[in-house]
């Protein structure tokens, strides 16, 4: 997780003034709360700044390794070979400050799933109900030349 700190800027109002209200609420005086979020957005940024404000975001990082073909001939399955690869690829995403490695594996592959989920590997389609889509060539031409 990586936190950076910054000058507010306008688009972060909402967000800003739902933390003072749960702020207000935790210290018990939402009552003491009069201001708006058009009054709070003028007083910050409109002609006449009355205040400045900073904010703590959270910057997910958005680099990905995609890994393909990851394969241990039958008779050195289970010696930790597999580990050793996919340690070797995750090496390199960490040195590369890489927020994912990310793969797809077949439904019916369930012995390749179960080595990820060993692994730490989360099932996106079971967990947040990802699909993967793909355009291959035709599609990828159609799309293409809409921007042509
Ligand atoms: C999946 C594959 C790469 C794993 O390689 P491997 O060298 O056998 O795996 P490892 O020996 O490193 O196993 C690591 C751990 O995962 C566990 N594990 C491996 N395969 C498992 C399985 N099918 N079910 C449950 N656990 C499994 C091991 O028990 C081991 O546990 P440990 O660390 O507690 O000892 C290998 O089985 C393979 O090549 N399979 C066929 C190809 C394939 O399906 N590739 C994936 C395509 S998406």
């Amino acid at each position: 997780m990586c936190i950076v700190i910054r000058k507010a800027e306008v688009k972060d109002c909402p967000g800003i003034f739902d933390l003072i209200t749960e702020l207000a609420i935790h210290e018990k005086h939402q009552d003491q709360m009069k201001i708006s979020l058009e009054k709070f957005r003028e007083d910050g940024f409109g002609d006449d700044t009355k205040f400045q404000c900073f904010v703590a975001e959270c910057e997910e990082n958005g680099k990905c390794i995609h890994m393909e073909d990851i394969y241990v001939v039958p008779e050195y399955r289970s010696k930790g070979i597999g580990s050793k690869l996919i340690g070797s690829v995750c090496k390199v995403a960490d040195l590369q400050n890489c927020g994912r490695v990310q793969f797809i594996v077949r439904d019916s592959n369930k012995s390749a799933m179960k080595f990820y989920k060993h692994q730490g590997a989360i099932d996106l389609t079971e967990v947040q109900e990802w699909h993967l889509f793909r355009l291959t060539s035709d599609a990828i031409e159609k799309v293409a030349a809409k921007y042509d």
